[in-house]
């Protein structure tokens, strides 16, 4: 394997699925249960908050008593013996990167145990359930509490970061995402414009899959560990 310096990784529900969470367009997944503008739009959010806050409180619920599995933990081994620089994108909003151990951590769609205020813009950690009628510590205002995560039609967080560590980047990894999502599933073109070795790890082929120099299927769970393995004892 060649010697890299600088790794942007790019990570997807399908991590946190053998942790217990469910992913999104895999049989059985989120969105065959729940339509994207009935729960997941500012404007799902203007018609029907109640709605929008459920789908987000069981959310919340669901990602609190789970534990990070063996490949967030192998992500958080390469960002700690990784001579070089490791950034980890996630598009996932549950909090096991950072339970792993992963700090140069940035999570591009929000996470769901924080709240925001639309009213002032105040974030406030949250771990329990929010309802309509919550009022703002900062402001003081109620309505217009929302979990801090962005909603499709919104424009994902830290984009500048993330984009200035792809122009930068020589090895971009993919992990557990259908490449469906952009401005995510458009990474790894800009990851290969400037040159970078371009990896997928998934359960099955994503959507981008001709965009990557290398791929390997099959569980995050074997396969992330694997690959890390490789990377630092190249
Ligand atoms: N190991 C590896 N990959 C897996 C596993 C597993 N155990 N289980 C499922 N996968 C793969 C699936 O094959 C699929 O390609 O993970 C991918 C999950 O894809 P999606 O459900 O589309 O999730 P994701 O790509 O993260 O979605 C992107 O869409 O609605 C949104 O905002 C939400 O951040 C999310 C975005």
């Amino acid at each position: 394997m060649a010697a890299y310096e600088r790794i942007v990784i790019l990570t997807g529900a399908g991590l946190s699925a053998e942790s217990g969470l469910s992913t999104f367009r895999d049989k059985g997944g989120i969105w065959q249960k729940h339509r994207i503008e009935d729960v997941a739009t500012p404007e799902a959010f203007l018609r029907d908050p109640e709605r929008v806050l459920t789908f987000y409180n069981t959310r919340r619920g669901n990602a609190r008593d789970v534990q990070p599995n063996a490949a967030h933990k192998a992500l958080a081994r390469l960002e700690a013996e990784f001579p070089g620089h490791v950034l980890t994108v996630t598009q996932n909003i549950d909090p096991l990167h950072e339970m792993a151990g992963t700090t140069n951590l940035i999570h591009m769609h929000g996470e769901i145990s924080r709240v925001l205020c639309m009213h002032c813009g105040a974030r406030t950690p949250w771990e329990t359930d929010l309802t309509v009628d919550m009022v703002c510590a900062a402001c003081n205002r109620s309505g217009g509490m929302r979990p801090d995560v962005v909603w499709f039609g919104e424009m994902p967080y830290r984009m500048d970061e993330i984009y200035s560590a792809l122009t930068d980047c020589d090895l971009f990894i993919s992990i557990g995402t259908s490449g469906n999502v952009y401005p995510a599933a458009g990474f790894v073109a800009e990851a290969r414009e400037v040159g970078a070795h371009t990896v997928e790890l998934n359960l099955e082929p994503s959507a981008g899959i001709s965009l990557f120099d290398e791929a390997i299927h099959g569980k995050a769970t074997v396969v992330v560990p694997a690959y890390v393995e490789r990377l630092l004892t190249r």
